[in-house]
This record gives C-alpha cells, structure tokens and sequence, in this order.
C-alpha cells in the first residue's frame, strides 16, 4: 500500500504539526479546516515552526517555500477524492469524529487509509461509523510533533495488518518510531502519562508540596525534561481531565479517578499554558 498523497484534518496545533512534519518529509499535504482564519493560524504556526530552523542554518529560506508550497490549506472536505490517507486532528469529541468520519469515508477513494489522532477515543469505535473499518487506525503523534520521535499506532478491533503495516512505513518516512499498540483506553501514552500527572495534582491538593517542588523532585530525580504540572498546562488542563474521565469510564476503575483540583482549575478556565494560566502564570 503506496502512501503519496497526504490530507490531514483539524489545523490546530496538533494538525498542523502533522503536516508539516509529513510536508518537510516531501508529502504533498492538504491541510483542512471548516474556516479560512483556523488554516491561517496554522499555516502561520507551521511558518514560523519552520523559520526557526533557517535561522538555525539547518534549512534554506529555499527548502522552507518548497516545504511550505507542498501544504494546501483547503476548506473543502471534497479533497479527501484525492488522498491515500486522511489524518484526522480535530476537538476530542466522539460525536464530532464519527461524523466526520462517515464523510471521509464517503468522499475518500475505497483504497484510502482512515486514521485519527485522538489521545484516547476507541479507533473500534470511530471505524464501527465507517463501511471500512479495516482500514481505520489510530496514528497518536505527540506534542509538540516536529520534535517528539513517537508516533503510537493503535490497531482497532478491525484493523488490517496491511493497513497498520503502511502506517508504520509512513512514521518511518518522517524519521519517527512506530509503537504498535491494541486499541484500550488512553492506550499506552496516555494511560501512563495521566495517572502520573494526575497523581503530581493530588500531591498538590493535599499539601504534600508546592507545584514548583513537585516538578522538581520529577525533572532533577527522574530526567523528566518538564515536571509534570509543567507538562500538564502545556497539553491543556481541559485536555488531561478529558483523558483522566476516559480512562476512569473506560475501566470502571477508581484508580483513575480525577483529582477534585483538576476539575476546580478546568471549571474557572484555567486550563494551562493556552488560557495564560494553569498551574502556573505565563506572560503572553
Ligand atoms: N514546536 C516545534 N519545535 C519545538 C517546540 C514546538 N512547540 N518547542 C520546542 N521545540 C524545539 C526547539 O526548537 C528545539 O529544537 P533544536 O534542539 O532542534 O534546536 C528543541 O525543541 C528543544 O527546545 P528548547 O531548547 O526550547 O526547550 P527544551 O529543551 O525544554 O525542549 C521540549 C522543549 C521538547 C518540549 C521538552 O521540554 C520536552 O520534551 N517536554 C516533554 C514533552 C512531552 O512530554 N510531550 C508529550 C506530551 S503528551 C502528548 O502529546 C500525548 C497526548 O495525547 C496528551
């Protein structure tokens, strides 16, 4: 299974960084969002992405505009005609992914690859809403993906081996290590990840020390490159709430349960590093 034509879905940050990575790996990429201003923002973010690396002398302003002039931003979910596989990067909502999904599945060629990008959604879930859930595959990049080396691949009940095969190909051609994983909530990252960071919150709650000791009993006595409160305004307080309530009605399990501080800071908005506040203050 050939992979050259590449569409991707949702350019937020994730989205973006998606293509971009596929696009400086010689993709054509189709970049789509429901509005003109939304593709603005990430074609901007993917700019100045890539600027950083001509200023590191790792790039030429020439290779950037080539890198730059394979992206299509597109608002015409139509383009999926043309793809071999669509990447889908929108809100982590089930409802608006399954809908979604029947479109692409009734625009896309038959021989194209579905995949999504949800941190902790069921891929049997959202293939079940499509006529090929054989090729339907969870494709998790981390944030932020030009630099993470992980892409995990989450095989859905359905999944073909040929299907999860290309797709580990493709995370090769964008210099990035494929990890298979079977379709359970929050997969492996996240179900890792969350408990942890979850865990620094009650640590937080109850008194047992401050976010800034927290973080750096992580970063100094574990390597951790950010601690973890540092790690969770940066992915979005909202976004790890989302996953923490995933996992805990995914297995029926009180281990997961949300620290009751998680809920608190979410409901007044201060959701991490994107709101300017979370469990610390950022200038903007
Ligand atoms: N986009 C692109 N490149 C970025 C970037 C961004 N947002 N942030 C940093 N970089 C690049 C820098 O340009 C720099 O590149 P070079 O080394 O090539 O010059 C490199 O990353 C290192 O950056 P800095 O020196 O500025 O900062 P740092 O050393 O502290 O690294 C970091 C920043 C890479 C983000 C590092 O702190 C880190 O690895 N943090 C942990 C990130 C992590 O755990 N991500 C996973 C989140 S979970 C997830 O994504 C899954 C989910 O479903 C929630």
């Amino acid at each position: 299974m050939k992979i050259k034509d590449v569409m991707v879905v949702g350019a937020g940050q994730m989205g973006a960084g998606i293509a971009q990575v596929h696009a400086q790996a010689g993709f054509a990429v189709v970049l789509h969002d429901m509005d003109n201003a939304s593709l603005s923002r990430g074609m901007e973010g993917i700019r100045r992405n890539i600027s950083r690396q001509v200023e590191k002398g790792r790039l030429t302003a020439e290779e950037m505009e080539a890198i730059l002039a394979r992206i299509t931003p597109s608002t015409d979910l139509k383009q999926a005609a043309g793809a071999d596989i669509i990447i889908e990067a929108i809100v982590e909502n089930m409802a608006s992914k399954t809908a979604l999904f029947v479109e692409l599945d009734r625009l896309a060629p038959p021989h194209a690859i579905l995949a999504s990008n949800t941190s902790s959604l069921p891929i049997t879930e959202i293939a079940a809403a499509t006529k090929r859930p054989e090729k339907v595959v969870g494709m998790h990049f981390m944030n932020p993906v030009p630099v993470m080396k992980l892409v995990e691949i989450i095989r859905g009940l359905a999944t073909a081996d040929d299907v999860y095969e290309a797709v580990a190909a493709l995370a090769g051609r964008l210099q990035k290590t494929a990890v298979e994983v079977n379709d359970f909530p929050g997969f492996v990252s996240n179900r890792v990840l969350m408990p942890m960071i979850n865990e620094a919150i009650y640590t937080v709650y109850e008194g047992v020390a401050s976010p800034e000791a927290v973080d750096e009993v992580m970063k100094l006595g574990m390597n951790h490159p950010m601690g973890p409160l540092t790690l969770a305004d940066f992915i979005g307080l909202d976004t790890c709430l989302f996953i923490m309530e995933t996992l805990h009605e995914g297995f029926g399990d009180d281990k997961y349960r949300p620290c009751p501080l998680l809920r608190k800071y979410v409901k007044a908005g201060w959701l991490g590093k994107k709101a300017g506040r979370g469990f610390y203050i950022y200038e903007s």
